[in-house]
């Protein structure tokens, strides 16, 4: 099938989506509203870090970027995909998403079906409130444009965006006309069935599992997304939790977490005890999802305690390194990993962001390194006063500790000869549980992991 794709917001989602979408055979054009996004995109370059998104940025498919004034009135589907950041009440902010349903409906032309697709993350009934946006401009406009606006929540994990997109294990849509389900059934017919090349570099798994469509309605769809993000955040705070406790009765976690995971019910994924989760997405829906409980004066006492349990886990590593420097100020501590997970830039809600709060409120110098996220975190927190270091090494240098807060495949194999020459002591807290402890320990370092 031939449709007309348009996507709005060429962020983390929008823009994989708009690459997959062209990448199994349609014309998609992308836009955006912040011109230093557009200027990079219309010049081929990538302006976020994804694992195998330049190579399909390269290639020649049917995909286009503008503005606003570029925006294809005769699309079939438009993709919304645009920010649901968090409100100071804890609720998302609909502003943008708002503001495209606007600029739709004063757009599009007289059609005979049009899909819009809710791809952000948004509150319960959002979908109805963009329908009733473009009924108001189809109705000052006098067009009888047949329309639908559907739910289609995106469940895809940074730093795998593309590999999720080509290889989802579902793809929900919730509409309540059938021409809208269809028409998203069709579009996604390559992923469902699975019948595209894979892309160089993105292999499609082994087995023959093929992606399930559900379809549901407009609110189940919303709530979805919602149920999904507040389960994993609690997945992890369930085992950083039991992380605390095995570190007073000499247990080990990674060990605990393999055992309860072998059971098909619980799985291995989401279960590594660490410095706590973070990231564009936990926090905002999380805080999201419990607003919308309060408006019915319902108390979502699971939700609530992944995230009390997560603020405890940030704080823990600035323990860890109480525990062992007594006291902070004065001393110089070399955070290992900015961004939220490895693989992506995305420095939103990073733990790195409030450990390195808390240690400068305590007096210490914080330095830091990331291979890829510190001008991101340079360019969102100009105000963050830390070090930002070119190397592990001269991060290293002159430190009293090194905490590693993301698991980047580069610290896996740091030589830490070299680093401890530089420090003023070898100290390491494994805030990931991802370095080889024995061969740390081997070259004189106290090593510090967690729930181990
Ligand atoms: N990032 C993820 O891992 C992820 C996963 C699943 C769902 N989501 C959800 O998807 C949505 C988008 O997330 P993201 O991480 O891609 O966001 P993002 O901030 O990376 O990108 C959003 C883009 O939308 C653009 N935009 C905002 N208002 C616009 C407007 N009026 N017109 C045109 N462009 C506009 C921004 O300039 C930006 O480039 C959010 O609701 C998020 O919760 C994100």
């Amino acid at each position: 099938m031939h449709v007309r794709v348009s996507i709005i917001g060429t962020g983390y989602v929008g823009l994989t989506t708009a690459l997959a979408l062209a990448y199994i055979g349609n014309e998609v054009h992308c836009i955006d509203q912040n011109p230093r996004v557009l200027e990079s995109l219309t010049d081929g370059r990538v302006p976020i870090h994804e694992p195998g998104i330049e190579d399909l940025m390269a290639m020649n498919l049917s995909l286009t970027f503008g503005e606003w004034d570029s925006f294809d009135p005769a699309s079939d589907v438009v993709f919304i995909a645009v920010g649901t950041p968090r409100k100071d009440n804890g609720d998302a902010d609909l502003t943008y998403v708002e503001a495209v349903a606007d600029e739709i409906g004063r757009r599009i032309d007289e059609k005979q079906a049009l899909t819009v697709a809710v791809k952000s993350t948004v509150p319960l009934g959002t979908a109805r409130r963009v329908e009733a946006i473009l009924i108001n401009h189809f109705r000052e406009r006098g067009l009888a444009t047949r329309f639908s606006v559907a739910s289609n929540p995106e469940f895809l994990r940074e730093g795998a965006a593309l590999y999720d997109t080509f290889y989802p294990d579902r793809i929900v849509v919730g509409a309540n006309e059938s021409f809208a389900v269809n028409t998203l059934r069709e579009l996604y017919t390559p992923i469902l069935e699975q019948t595209f090349t894979p892309p160089a570099g993105i292999p499609r798994p082994q087995g023959d599992k093929l992606p399930v469509f559900l379809t549901t309605t407009p609110t189940s769809a919303e709530l979805t997304k919602y149920a999904a993000n507040a389960f994993l955040a609690m997945k992890i705070s369930f085992v950083n939790e039991f992380a605390g406790l095995a570190e007073y009765v000499g247990a080990d976690i990674t060990e605990v977490a393999r055992g309860i995971g072998l059971d098909d019910r619980i799985g291995l994924r989401y279960l590594a005890a660490g410095a706590g989760w973070g990231g564009s997405c936990f926090g905002k829906d999380v805080s999201a999802i419990r607003h919308t409980a309060a408006q019915y004066g319902y108390d979502m006492y699971l939700v609530e305690a992944a995230v009390q349990a997560n603020l405890r886990q940030h704080e823990s590593i600035v323990k860890k390194l109480q525990a062992r420097l007594k006291v902070l100020r004065g001393t110089t501590i070399g955070l290992l990993g900015i961004a939220f997970k490895p693989n992506t830039d995305d420095v939103r809600d990073a733990p790195f962001l409030s450990v390195a709060r808390r240690l400068l409120e305590l007096g210490a110098t914080v330095k830091t390194h990331d291979p890829v996220a510190m001008p991101t975190c340079r360019r969102n927190h100009p105000d963050l006063d830390v070090i930002y270091c070119d190397t592990p090494e001269e991060l290293a240098r002159d430190c009293d500790a090194l905490a590693l807060l993301t698991e980047w495949d580069e610290f896996r194999h740091l030589d830490y000869v070299k680093l401890g020459q530089g420090m003023r002591q070898r100290i390491i807290v494994d805030g990931r549980n991802a370095l080889n402890r024995v061969a740390i320990k081997a070259v004189g370092f106290t090593y510090v992991g967690v729930g181990r």
